[in-house]
């Protein structure tokens, strides 16, 4: 016999799938349209409608191993083919990267905590990246990038965003960032380690 706690949790686990499987169908209907600053945009908006209920992605149901604090993803979507990944990514403490594009596009949307955002100039053919803005993603708000697009992600205190890409982050084995030691664009060769959170 289900406890009524467990029936509870399915009930919101269900209730988040129905959401987020709204949403996907929604951005593949953006994305289809073509991949421009309008679209991405769109994609972010309609994240951010997405993160409007909170209730729907608890921070408990998103834990951060001990060993982890700098950040888990959590993957609530993905098509067979890997487009249309979506993760929650889970920071317990400080986090950072540094400047990096993403050869898809992607988006960011606040549910809990701030993640400052630095946005540069150039691309990754172009030399040291000079940074020309700032922007502090938090819930209700949310920021885009086109493929080509350089950012850079600084987190103090722990945050809960979404994160959205056109492909799945494992599988963008062309992505590159700044390396600050040796003074120029380099692969990005680790994988992450996704805990897979659908249903
Ligand atoms: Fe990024």
């Amino acid at each position: 016999m289900l406890r009524y706690g467990k029936v509870v949790e399915l009930t919101l686990s269900l209730r988040r799938a129905v959401a987020v499987r709204e949403a996907i169908a929604d951005i593949r209907l953006i994305e289809s349209t073509g991949v421009d600053r309008a679209a991405v945009d769109g994609i972010r908006d309609r994240l951010i409608a997405l993160a409007a209920d909170q209730d729907l992605f608890p921070r408990s149901d998103f834990p951060v191993p001990k060993n982890n604090i700098g950040g888990q993803l959590y993957l609530l979507s993905q098509d067979t083919d890997g487009r249309f990944a979506l993760y929650v990514q889970a920071v317990a403490g400080a986090n950072s990267t540094p400047a990096h594009n993403h050869t898809t596009w992607a988006a960011i949307v606040g549910l809990e905590g701030q993640e400052l955002n630095r946005l540069y100039n150039g691309h990754a053919e172009k030399g040291k990246p000079e940074m020309e803005s700032e922007y502090i993603v938090e819930h209700g708000t949310g920021i885009a990038f086109l493929p080509e697009d350089v950012h850079s992600i600084h987190i103090e205190d722990g945050s809960l965003n979404f994160h959205c890409y056109g492909l799945d982050l494992n599988a963008l084995s062309e992505r590159q960032y700044w390396s600050e030691d040796s003074d120029q664009w380099k692969y990005f060769k680790n994988k992450f380690d996704i805990i897979d959170a659908r249903i």
